[in-house]
């Protein structure tokens, strides 16, 4: 366990030791108990977060902000299209200013080639932890959120298989950041990665490479494969989703038009069969239901997202309490 993780900011997972998230894992899940039991824990007693977001947000404002109640501080909610950003604040203007009103900042922006650029300027000025909240390239929380709900429903993640794999959604062009971050993650747990998707649906080529080299390191495998069924044949955890085609397209016809012709790419109950005895399906949501994922899936027992949901709170109040206390 390691003591010495005040001040630290939260980009993403990759940035930090695998004994330093044990230790993060370890206090998520001493609070998660806590909260069962009812016992109070104002390890945050006075301290206030920043939250800024750039972009819209059900869970991970809610769980913030509900993490910051239970730990005895406050956040103070703060839109992006409501401050001075659009009317001249800068990066570092936010990062010095907030992170003298506070005790932390969270940001999210995932604004394509912005978002991560953003989150590191307000950073590099800020005297608090700055934590990431979701950008272009990562979703460190999210990630967490996914560890706790294997561990609590596989047990030993080791020598476990978890397939991360595109899924058909058409509402919007979602970030990379889920994807890149889980695949970054679970293998540096042991567990082998497989990721799968369409040829134009690729992630960032030095986050696929990082997680090569954290498979190695993790003595886990790595693959990456094209056909959905065969990413999901055996396999013991189905993370189906959708993201963009922005590594391949600027064009949002074209991304479109990529997005239709790979409509059969959905987790459904024939699939999921194919999976291992006990696989869970998992999904950060929200979830594009008859696109992405059908209702039988995603409310069916194998489903694991209203726990991924939940660990959301209890990952994030380790974080808060051990970088802002
Ligand atoms: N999973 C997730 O980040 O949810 P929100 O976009 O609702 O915050």
């Amino acid at each position: 366990m390691q003591t010495h993780l005040r001040g630290r900011d939260v980009i993403d997972f990759q940035e930090w030791t695998r004994d330093e998230i044990e230790t993060v894992l370890d206090v998520a899940f001493a609070l998660k108990r806590d909260r069962a039991l009812g016992q109070p824990h104002p390890y945050l007693r006075d301290k206030v977060l920043a939250m800024l977001f750039f972009f819209a947000s059900t869970r991970t404002r809610a769980s913030f902000e509900a993490g910051m109640a239970q730990l005895g501080g406050h956040a103070q909610f703060i839109e992006s299209r409501s401050t001075q950003i659009a009317h001249g604040d800068t990066a570092k203007e936010i990062g010095e200013i907030l992170g003298r009103y506070n005790d932390g900042i969270a940001i999210r922006n995932v604004d394509w080639g912005v978002g991560n650029a953003y989150v590191r300027e307000v950073a590099a000025a800020s005297r608090v932890p700055v934590l990431n909240m979701q950008c272009d390239h990562f979703h460190p929380h999210q990630a967490l959120a996914d560890l706790m709900t294997i561990i609590e429903r596989l047990g030993d993640p080791r020598g476990r298989t978890a397939t991360i794999s595109w899924a058909c959604a058409k509402t919007y062009s979602k970030p990379l950041s889920v994807p890149q971050s889980l695949i970054m993650l679970l293998p540096r747990f042991g567990m082998n990665v497989r990721l799968v998707h369409p040829p134009e649906f690729g992630l960032m080529p030095e986050y696929v490479e990082q997680a090569r080299e954290n498979a190695r390191l993790g003595r886990a495998s790595f693959e990456m494969l094209d056909d959905f069924d065969e990413g999901i044949r055996g396999t013991d955890v189905v993370y189906a989703k959708s993201w963009g085609a922005v590594m391949s397209t600027s064009d949002e016809a074209e991304e479109a038009g990529y997005v239709d012709s790979y409509r059969d790419w959905i987790a459904d109950e024939r699939r999921l069969a194919t999976a291992g005895d006990d696989a869970i399906y998992m999904h950060p949501l929200p979830g594009e239901r008859g696109t992405e994922v059908t209702d039988a899936v995603i409310d069916g027992p194998q489903s694991a997202v209203y726990d991924q949901a939940e660990n959301r709170l209890h990952g994030q109040k380790a974080v808060m309490a051990l970088t802002m206390g």
